[in-house]
């Protein structure tokens, strides 16, 4: 990095006031969440919200969440609020959870992406809640990335991508959870998940019973339109080819023929740069220019958190090709999938 053209706070109280005054006079400023890095703009102010676009260079039918800091806000966003909906927030908010609901016309159609629903989320982070409250408005905030890239999950993650491009940036360190929220569509008849993340289907169900799974996501192959506009865009792929190896018999586990198989794939890369995305119990088993550790095998909480600093690590260090094992497909291991699979362009060999 040449130079910093964006403006570094701290979490201090003296900070935050910096940033709010910038988001309340229309700037943007890029913010830590418990789940990833978000980029922050009012979220009542068209003009904000083209500047995120611009920013991020995203396309502008991909609406933004809007993120507020007390429930009671959902009713001044939300021109309905079903019984569920409110179960949800008051179990999971403030938390890593976004829920979809019809729209009032005060909110932006720059915001929506010209959609009649809206995206709110309460986050938990204490640096997210401060900076919503001081700047007394909305924070419309997608992940602080440009397009395409990861989601940040470090400030020097967005300082590579948004350095220059957006007024300040708050570092509060590494974030907890890794990946970013679960999104819940509940303006359809049966509630439906558009994005898994670490509040799981499970959970849901425990509050509000029956709970979908958008189409689009068990089967990726389908052509089926995601319901999130934002899923239907290729994400996360590093700049060298990344292949998943899993084993069809068992599924998300690690077996000798994973680690065989891929050792012969790194053995016919002869001239190129190799990385093998992998967790703690197997970092001796590849014979590759690169390991990246990804955590735990049994532990997904830690291959969440590392998920996205791995896959910038693969850019880094310039792989070509990299294999990654195939993880545990359930629960939160299934919402790392599905970025891991979309990350790859859902390249997977089968064996
Ligand atoms: O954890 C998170 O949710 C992070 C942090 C910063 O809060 N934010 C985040 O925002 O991931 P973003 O913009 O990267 O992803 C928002 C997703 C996109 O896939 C978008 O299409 C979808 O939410 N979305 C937003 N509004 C929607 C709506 N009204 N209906 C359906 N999908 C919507
Ligand atoms: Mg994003």
């Amino acid at each position: 990095m040449d130079s910093i053209n964006t403006l570094l706070l701290g979490t201090d109280e003296e900070s935050i006031g910096k940033a709010a005054d910038i988001i309340k006079n229309g700037g943007l400023v890029a913010f830590p969440t418990e789940t990833v890095y978000g980029l922050g703009g009012d979220a009542f102010s068209p003009d904000s919200s083209r500047r995120i676009y611009a920013a991020k260079g995203r396309p502008s039918d991909n609406p933004l969440i809007v993120h507020i800091a007390e429930v009671s806000s959902v009713y001044e966003i939300a021109s309905e609020v079903p019984d569920k909906a409110r179960d949800l927030m008051e179990a999971f908010w403030p938390g890593p959870l976004t829920v979809i609901l019809p729209k009032k016309p005060i909110v932006p159609d720059e915001t929506t992406g010209g959609l009649s629903t809206v995206a709110i989320r309460m986050p938990s982070h204490p640096a997210s809640l401060e900076l919503i409250r001081k700047s007394g408005v909305y924070i419309a905030a997608p992940s602080a990335n440009l397009s395409g890239r990861p989601s940040p999950t470090t400030a020097e993650h967005v300082v590579e991508d948004m350095n220059g491009r957006i007024d300040a940036i708050i570092d509060g360190g590494p974030v907890g959870i890794g990946i970013e929220s679960t999104i819940v569509d509940m303006t359809s008849d049966v509630p439906t998940i558009l994005r898994p993340g670490y509040i799981t289907k499970s959970m849901l169900e425990k509050i509000i019973g029956e709970v979908k799974i958008d189409k689009a996501i068990i089967e990726p192959d389908s052509g089926i339109r995601p319901k999130a506009p934002g899923m239907k865009y290729t994400h996360y792929a590093p700049k060298g080819k990344l292949t998943i190896v899993e084993d069809e018999s068992r599924p998300g586990e690690v077996t000798g023929a994973v680690i065989e198989k891929i050792n012969e794939l790194i053995s016919n890369d002869e001239g190129k740069v190799t990385a093998v995305l992998t967790t703690r119990e197997h970092e001796a088993d590849y014979k590759c220019d690169h390991i990246i550790l990804l955590g735990n095998e049994k532990k997904a909480e830690t291959v969440a958190s590392r998920l996205y600093a791995a896959l910038r690590e693969c850019d880094t260090i310039g792989a070509d090709t990299i294999y990654s094992e195939s993880l545990s497909h359930d629960e939160l291991g299934g919402a790392v999938m599905n970025r891991l699979l979309k990350a790859a362009g859902h390249r997977v060999i089968y064996i």
